[in-house]
């Protein structure tokens, strides 16, 4: 049996105009392996020029939403146009309008997803959204249909293809960070305000969605502790390579035994870790169920086609009626539930990178260590490499400039055995009260491999 879908998308970018040339290409080959024939109808902006790059038919193209809401022959509107405002109210009419829709809009998800599903489920339409976590990964099929047997322990990866790509060119090629942002740009990887991507605000939403998917309650974003890529320091991806470990930008939700420990952050990953070879535009989440035990789903976690490929499959679920008959089931962003309960931030226990900057004097070493036994904090390994003297008058290249010395700090890199986070940022304070020590040390956690099965052990 043959099933027509007529599609408005409304936004035509980088992702709207790959998912437009899709429908193209792919119409007769879809049709023949699902039965499903999509039928693009209107293509809206309120700029067209890129449209017409690509040579889409100028007769499907128009600048008026009122033109394709009204048309009974679309059932499916896709929402490509970003951001909270505008791209929520034409969601709110498509609705109203009695029509499914289709995003790729992790902010609005993140931000009003309970509203939005509550909307859709009143209007007895669906809101399909498999594009808007991990670009053409089916992250979104995998908690709401392959991963349904199991009860959800953590769910953590690498979810912004711009940062994992600027990371990669630094390590990898030695590009600066600019450099390396420019090509995410240039390639379609980062959003229109990359800021977005490199202050970890991007990886919120997507962990937002997913953390309220795998636990079943929404996670308020403003709950969520976010640290982007933007201060990172070369020093410290350098100096975590020398020790076996490799940078990445982790978004993570772990169930923990008083609440779901939730936080986006750059962590150092040792680099036998699955995550570790994952680079540039890639994407990699780790899902953790108790009966499956760990499972990984890696792709294109960005860019036009991959997440045309999200979209264009949640068009043909709509057509086949499986999305409908599993979003009235999808409860977790029920307005009516409390949000998630979360753990305690500072309640974590894990390994650290912790870099000080010291004066080069006798002492200061033990002096350091001495606080972190007093801390109970275990030391796992220590990293300091020599620095040229000072001659007189010169200022060195280590030497805060506020500090009108000529003496040199040097950096003190030191790897823990695993301690709890406060108890590690109260031992760092006593630290840096010390006579020699330098305000500011960098801490990075160290990502080890989530134990599997831990649901049923606790
Ligand atoms: N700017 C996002 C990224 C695109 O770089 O991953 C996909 O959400």
């Amino acid at each position: 049996m043959k099933m027509t879908v007529g599609i408005a998308l409304v936004g035509c970018g980088t992702v709207g105009g790959a998912t437009a040339l899709l429908l193209q290409e792919q119409r007769d080959s879809i049709r023949f392996r699902t039965g499903v024939d999509l039928d693009l109808r209107y293509i809206v902006d309120k700029n067209l020029t890129y449209a017409r790059k690509l040579g889409l038919s100028e007769s499907i193209l128009t600048e008026s939403l009122e033109k394709a809401l009204s048309d009974s022959k679309v059932s499916v509107v896709i929402e490509l146009v970003g951001g909270t405002g505008f791209a929520k109210t034409l969601i709110l009419q498509a609705f109203a309008a009695g029509k499914h829709v289709v995003t790729a809009n992790k902010a609005l998800l993140a931000y009003h997803g309970p509203e939005l599903f509550a909307a859709a489920k009143k209007a007895e339409v669906a809101l399909a959204f498999e594009a808007s976590c991990g670009g053409g990964i089916p992250i979104v099929r995998a908690f709401y249909d392959g991963l349904t047997a199991n009860t959800i322990d953590a769910v953590y990866g690498i979810v912004n293809g711009t940062c994992n790509h600027i990371l990669s060119e630094m390590i990898q090629k030695d590009s600066t960070y600019d450099e390396a942002l420019k090509g995410a740009q240039a390639a379609g990887f980062a959003e229109a305000d990359p800021s977005l991507d490199v202050n970890g605000g991007d990886s919120a939403h997507k962990i937002a969605i997913m953390g309220a998917m795998a636990f079943g309650s929404p996670i308020p974003l403003d709950t969520i502790p976010v640290k982007g890529i933007a201060n990172l320091e070369a020093e410290d991806v350098l100096f975590g390579g020398e020790m076996g470990y490799v940078v990445k930008l982790i978004a993570s939700a772990v169930r923990g035994k008083k609440g779901v420990f939730v936080r986006v952050e750059p962590a150092f990953i040792p680099m036998d870790h699955p995550l570790a070879w994952v680079s540039g535009s890639f994407n990699a989440i780790s899902v953790y169920g108790s009966a499956v035990g760990h499972t990984m789903y890696y792709g294109r976690g960005a860019g036009g086609t991959p997440t045309a490929s999200a979209v264009v499959s949640d068009i043909i679920s709509l057509g086949l009626g499986t999305y409908p008959v599993q979003f009235k089931s999808m409860d977790f962003w029920n307005p009516d539930k409390k949000p998630l309960k979360l753990q305690e931030p500072g309640d974590i226990h894990r390994r650290y990178y912790l870099k000080l900057r010291v004066l080069d004097r006798p002492g200061n070493l033990g002096r350091i260590t001495t606080v972190l036994g007093e801390n109970a904090i275990s030391v796992s390994s220590i990293l300091q490499h020599e620095i040229p003297e000072a001659t007189d008058g010169e200022v060195l290249e280590n030497t805060p400039p506020e500090a009108g010395v000529i003496e040199p700090t040097v950096p003190i890199v030191i790897t823990t055995h695993r301690v709890k986070e406060s108890q590690l940022l109260s031992a760092i304070e006593d630290i840096e009260a010390l006579e020699d020590v330098y305000p500011g040390t960098t801490v990075l956690p160290i990502l080890e491999e989530h134990p599997e099965f831990r649901y049923l052990n606790t």
